[in-house]
This record gives structure tokens, sequence and C-alpha cells, in this order.
């Protein structure tokens, strides 16, 4: 190693060692092993050979992942390197998508927040919590653009918004990264999955991608840009085809949008086995072609399969594949490595950490606590039954979610139930003025539909169902108030969770409909990975709360709210439609020519026969326990020039009698283009936290790339006309000022 103390290696030694590197060895950097091929800091050959890799690469590869503890990470760190001729470190990545041990509410949760400045912070503590325990790479922030409830992986995005992905998508690689991806405390992000994954046809996971141009330009890429635009160190490719072209053998957009446009300089990774799949997809004849698309597509490493490994080194012999573009590639993850400082300290710094003195320490936990509480969304508040008094009441506490500790997304890898707070937990540390009674009242899964898990079959314990019932309606009958906490098992989302039926599992329905029948009193805690069709929780419920799956502190995040000693704040990042027959749905649809005016005689309308056109909630809808007034909305000027552009002014007052945070929400539409516009778009937004009587004035700027998109000449600007600017309390809101862009 050339490597000095402290300092990472100069260009010119990473040059000198990639000329002394063999091709094999240079092969080696472009494959990911999976972590399940090494135990003990050895390859389990047998296996790794049946799948295909040869012996050649194994101890010369460039990453694993999936490895969660140091002692093993250093074991195999140690051996990789002596075994490596030039005795280079591996990567070690692994998905922490919302926290370490100390697990925060799933990124849709997250962008329910409508707090960039939270997202950092966590994804900082991600990073502190991860890195302790010896991980270089984090796989996020994942932020496709997601409209479609149907698709498993909603639950991994911020939502449905373009303007929201892309502040999240900055925040999370500010804060994994530092300043410094080589301090102390720092991982290496990877935004995914490039590109538009989120919108696989009718909602089902690994499907087709159709999108126009516009559509994808406008719409989808800007989060992924905004990641790039932050700093990102890897992108990772999807599995789906986009437009007939899988993305994993796309050179448009890898290699000529991402990096010659984008100006992406950071190591480029397929998602697991996508450059295997190119054959499956029917682009591919073998695993040689596979091999030479993806690494003529620009993608650097080929995560956990063997066709990397295997086809490189013929593809160079025949001269399909010049050496020059291995080089290339290899000097990415070298590089990567060198930025990470792996070159002096394989261990990134987790040989000095305590992990027991950052992971779960008690500053985590009041972030992840922090994190919950601003996810929440409160969707209906009927006769203000919320929030609930502290005494005085008997409340029975009825779902499988009542005692459960599984609060956290399927995704959560060292997600533990120990380190869970229950509701049942935190209502007892807040309530214990009131007579509270608990009680599971059905199994979580409707049995007819066995579930697999990431880990294998999800099996639930045996239960007495009357029995269950029987008790939860016994407790209902007595109870001044029912609080239901009912949704969906963890492993109804996430990866290959994609559900034509998104309502709750029916012996959850059941049960509301029974106690329903004894207490009409019910307030509903929803805990879910997607928005969903709630119409009939809805329509037996006085108050619906969305936790999603709100990590390790959701117990306490939940009773804090119920009891009012936390006001509810979360806005939806993604509508929750009126039914599955909805979606994809979204705000920012365009305007048709014939738009429904609510004359049902006239069948000639942009309408459903049978369901409304609007979401049940919509896009940034939540409520609070107090009662915003937006006094006045008014515009600096009603002409914006090149030049000069317009501020817009909202006076927003609490007119209630408890503080309480809205999230002032400002859209634009564009009345007339060369193309289409959308009704309404986000362009700005800010939480406001405001006493009783208390007034402020929030200020958004408006300049002229913020009215840019994609005209019918396909090029990306602003044109003149007129504009309406919404500010509001959530996408449906109508009040409205004007202004005329000039050229
Ligand atoms: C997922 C990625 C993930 C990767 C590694 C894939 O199946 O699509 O999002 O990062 O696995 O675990």
């Amino acid at each position: 190693m050339t490597g000095v103390k402290g300092v990472q290696m100069k260009k010119e030694d990473l040059k000198r060692l990639l000329e002394d590197m063999s091709l094999e060895e240079k092969i080696g950097q472009l494959v990911q092993l999976p972590g399940f091929l090494i135990e003990g800091g050895s390859v389990i050959t047998g296996p790794a050979l049946e799948m295909g890799f040869d012996e050649e690469t194994l101890y010369n590869a460039g990453a694993t992942l999936s490895i969660f503890s140091f002692e093993q990470i250093k074991e195999i760190q140690d051996q990789f390197m002596a075994r490596q001729p030039h005795h280079i470190p591996l990567l070690f990545m692994g998905d922490i998508i919302n926290g370490y041990r100390s697990v925060y509410p799933i990124p849709l949760g997250q962008g329910c927040s409508f707090d960039p400045e939270l997202v950092k912070e966590l994804s900082a503590m991600s990073a502190k919590e991860s890195s302790a325990e010896g991980l270089h790479v984090t796989f996020s922030p994942m932020v496709d653009l997601v409209r479609d409830a149907r698709w498993g992986r909603v639950m991994e995005s911020t939502g449905e918004d373009t303007y929201l992905n892309s502040c999240f998508a900055r925040a999370a690689v500010e804060g994994y990264q530092g300043k410094d991806i080589a301090d102390a405390g720092n991982v290496a992000a990877c935004v995914k999955h490039f590109a538009a994954y989120g919108a696989p046809e009718a909602g089902r996971d690994y499907n087709t991608v159709e999108l126009s141009e516009r559509t994808l330009m406008d719409d989808y890429m800007p989060a992924y840009q905004a990641a790039v635009d932050a700093g990102v160190e890897m992108v990772m490719t999807s599995f789906n085809t986009l437009n007939r072209i899988p993305a994993t053998g796309n050179s448009d957009y890898m290699r000529t949008l991402l990096r010659d446009t984008w100006g992406f300089h950071g190591m480029l990774i397929s998602d697991w086995a996508a450059v295997n799949e190119l054959e499956l997809q029917g682009i591919a004849n073998d695993m040689a072609e596979s091999a030479d698309l993806a690494i003529h597509a620009g993608v650097d490493m080929d995560m956990c399969t063997p066709v990397y490994a295997s086809s490189l080194k013929k593809l160079v012999a025949d001269g399909k594949v010049s050496e020059t573009l291995i080089d290339e590639s290899c000097m990415r993850v070298l590089e990567l490595k060198n930025k990470l400082g792996l070159f002096e300290d394989p261990y990134h710094h987790a040989e000095q950490a305590d992990p027991k003195e950052v992971l779960l320490c008690n500053e985590h936990r009041q972030l992840c606590l922090k994190a919950a509480e601003e996810s929440i969304v409160l969707l209906k508040n009927k006769r203000d039954i919320l929030p609930l008094a502290k005494e005085g009441l008997n409340i029975a506490f009825i779902g499988p979610y009542a005692e459960a500790h599984r609060l956290y997304g399927v995704w959560s890898m060292l997600g533990r139930e120990e380190d869970t707070v229950s509701v049942k937990e935190g209502v007892e540390m807040i309530a214990q003025g009131n007579t509270c009674t608990f009680a599971k009242g059905c199994r979580m899964l409707d049995p007819k539909y066995p579930l697999c898990g990431f880990r294998g079959m999800e099996k639930e314990e045996e239960t007495d169902d009357e029995e269950l019932l029987l008790d939860a309606m016994m407790k209902a009958k007595r109870a001044d108030v029912v609080v239901m906490l009912l949704g969906e098992h963890p492993a109804q989302s996430g990866e290959g969770g994609s559900r034509g039926d998104i309502r709750i599992p029916k012996p959850q329905r059941k049960l509301l409909k029974e106690i329903a029948k004894v207490n009409s009193n019910i307030v509903t805690v929803l805990f879910h990975g997607r928005p969903l069709d709630i119409r009939g929780v809805d329509r037996r419920s006085k108050a619906v709360l969305a936790a999603w799956f709100p990590g390790i502190e959701g117990g306490n995040a939940v009773a804090r709210i119920l009891f009012g000693e936390s006001d509810p704040s979360g806005r939806l990042a993604m509508s929750f439609p009126y039914s599955v027959g909805q979606v994809p749905v979204h705000y920012d649809h365009f305007a048709t020519g014939r738009p429904f005016n609510g004359d049902i005689s006239n069948r000639f309308q942009s309408r459903y026969q049978d369901i409304p056109n609007e979401p049940l909630y919509p896009f940034g809808h939540g409520l609070t326990y107090t009662t915003f007034d937006y006094t006045s909305v008014e515009l600096s000027d009603d002409v914006m020039t090149k030049e000069k552009p317009v501020t817009v002014l909202a006076r927003i007052k609490n007119i209630g009698n408890r503080e309480g945070t809205e999230v002032v929400q400002m859209y634009i539409r564009d009345l007339k283009g060369s193309v289409t516009r959308p009704v309404k778009k986000l362009k700005g937004f800010e939480r406001v936290t405001l006493k009783p009587g208390e007034e402020k004035t929030v200020r958004f700027r408006i300049d002229r790339d913020m009215l840019a998109f994609t005209g019918a000449d396909m090029k990306f600007s602003a044109e003149p006309g007129e504009f309406y600017v919404y500010v509001g309390a959530s996408s449906a809101c109508d009040r409205h000022v004007s202004f005329t862009l000039k050229d």
C-alpha cells in the first residue's frame, strides 16, 4: 500500500496501483459477493462455484453485503486482504434504509414529516450507528416516485411528489455522507433505483415500466438528480425495463444522462442479479452477452451474480470489451475505497468505535421518537374525539397491534422486537389516570393468503378466534372509547409486497365491524407500509391516525399523540385512494378536455360511474389539534421577468386554543403551455409551529427555473404566460393568486 497515515492516496498512486493489477484482479473489483457465501472470513467455495463464480475472482472481489457485525466484518476484511495480491480492502454494504438498531419510521412515513432537516439528522444517526459496526455503504436513499399503492415498495419512497422527493433525496445524502465520507461516523450513500422503478405496470413488482420521455424527465428523474447534485457516491440500477429497455442495460440513461449530463463520477452498481436478468428480459442470449451489455451501458459492479466474474475475461480476450472499460470501472471502485480512507484504515474507524455507546443511546431513541411523532398523520377527527383525556376514562385498546412489538418495516435489517416500545407500553407510561384494557381481538392475517417474508414464511400463532373476539367485545362494551390498533403485517409491503386488494386483512375488518356494533366511539390507529383503501375503517371511526411503521419508539409516539402530549403534524406524502380502482392516483394530474363538473346527467365527462375522482385523503392532507387560518395570500408583484422573481407571502394564524404545527404548502399551476400542464405542482413548503393566537408570514420565492418543464420542442424551459399560485393546507387547496411570466 502506498497510502500515508491519515491521508488518502493520491490519484497517481491509485493509477499506479491499477497499472500493477492483473486483469483478474481488476475484474474481481467489479464483483460483489453475497454475504451468505462468506463464513468466518472464508468463502464457502462449493456453493460459490455452483452459483458460477470462478475461484480466481472470489478473494479478488470488490465488495460484499449484508454483514452486520464488526467482529465478522473485521475477520472477513483481514482474511480477504491477506489473500488479495495487492491487499485491497473490501467494501461492506447493506440496506440500512430507516436506521440501524435505532429504527425510525419507514421512508414513506418520513416523507409525511415534510421535514428534510429531520431526515438529514436521522440519516446521520443511521450512518453513525452502522459505521460503528463497520459498514461502509448504505443502499439508501430510495427516491423512486410512487403513485400506485398496490406496489409494496412505496414504503421505501418518500412519496408521490417530485419536489418533496428531491428535498428528501438531498437531505438523506447529506446526512449519511456528512462533510467527508472519510470521517468517522459517515457512510457512502447509494441512490436507487435508477430509473423509474416506482412505476411498474399494474403495481406488480419487477414489472415493465412505460413512461413518456416528458413524464420521466419532469417527474421521475429530478429526485435522482438531486441526490447526484448533493454528491451521492453511488447509484444503483433498477430491475425494470423502461420503455422496453432494461434499466441495467441502458447506456442512454446511465452514460449520457447520468454521467455526461448530470456529471456523476461515482460508482454504479446493478441491483441484485439485475445484470443476470437481462437474459430473462430478452435482450441477451447468455451471461456473456449480459455482461457485455451491462458494462457498455455503464454498470461498474455486478451485485451478487457471477456474470462479470465469469464472462469479462473472455470478452476482453475476444476483443468485445476493451480493457480500458474494465480499468475505468475498476478505478471508480478504487476511488470510492480511497475516498472512504480504506487503504489507510480498512475498518473505517470502526476499530476505535464502541457500538455500545452509540447503538440505541438515549439521544438516538429521542430522535426516533421525534421522527415517529412527525410522521403520524391525523386523517380524521370528528367532533374532536382526539386528544383523549389522560384521566377518568375507560379505554379499550383493541387489535393485533395493541401489544405488538414488531412496529418496524420489513427492511429494518437490525430491527428487534425487544428494542421496540409497544402501544400498550407507551399508553401505560402516560395514561395512568385512565382504566385501560388491552385485547388482541383477532389474528393479524387472513390464513387464506400465506405470507412469505424476507426470511421465509411468516407464521402466526394459532389462536382461538372466538375467544379473542369475545374478550375484545367485552372490553369494548365497558369502554367510553375504543382505540382500534389495526393494519397490514410488515411483510405485506416492501420488495415483493405487491397487493391487489389494499384493505386491511379480513379478520381485522371483521373485528372492527363487530366492535362497532357495541361501541361507536372508535378511534383507529393504522400501521401500514402503503396508503390503504380504508373506506370501511373510515366509516366506523370517529378519528383515524395513519401511523405507518413508526419504528422502535412507535408505541410512545402513538400514545403521546392519542393523549395530546404531542400534536399530530404529519401530512400525506402519498394520497390515500378512495379505492384500488383509482390507482395510480396523484394530485398533479393533467387537465382534461372534459373535466367532471358534478353533473351526473352528463355521461361524457371524465369520471367513474361508481366511485369519486378524488382520493379519500389527498396528498398534503393532515389535521392538527388546533385550527389555522390563512388570513391572506399575496404576491410581491403580478409580473415576473427573467431578472425579477416574485415572492408569495402567506399570513397564517393559529385560531384554535392549542399550540400546533401547520405545514404551509405552495403549489403552482401553469395555465397554458406548449404541452398540457399539471393542474398543480408543489413548489415549496414550510413547517410552522404557532401558539394560540399567534400569527406568522411565510414567504416563498418563485423564480423562473421553478416553472420549467419539457416543452413541445423537448427543451426544458419555462414558457411565458399566466400562473396560479395556491397556498394552503393540502393539495386540495383552491385559493390562489396569479402572476404573469414575461419573456
Ligand atoms: C433490492 C435493492 C437492495 C438490494 C440489496 C434488491 O433486491 O431491490 O433495493 O438494495 O436487493 O439488498
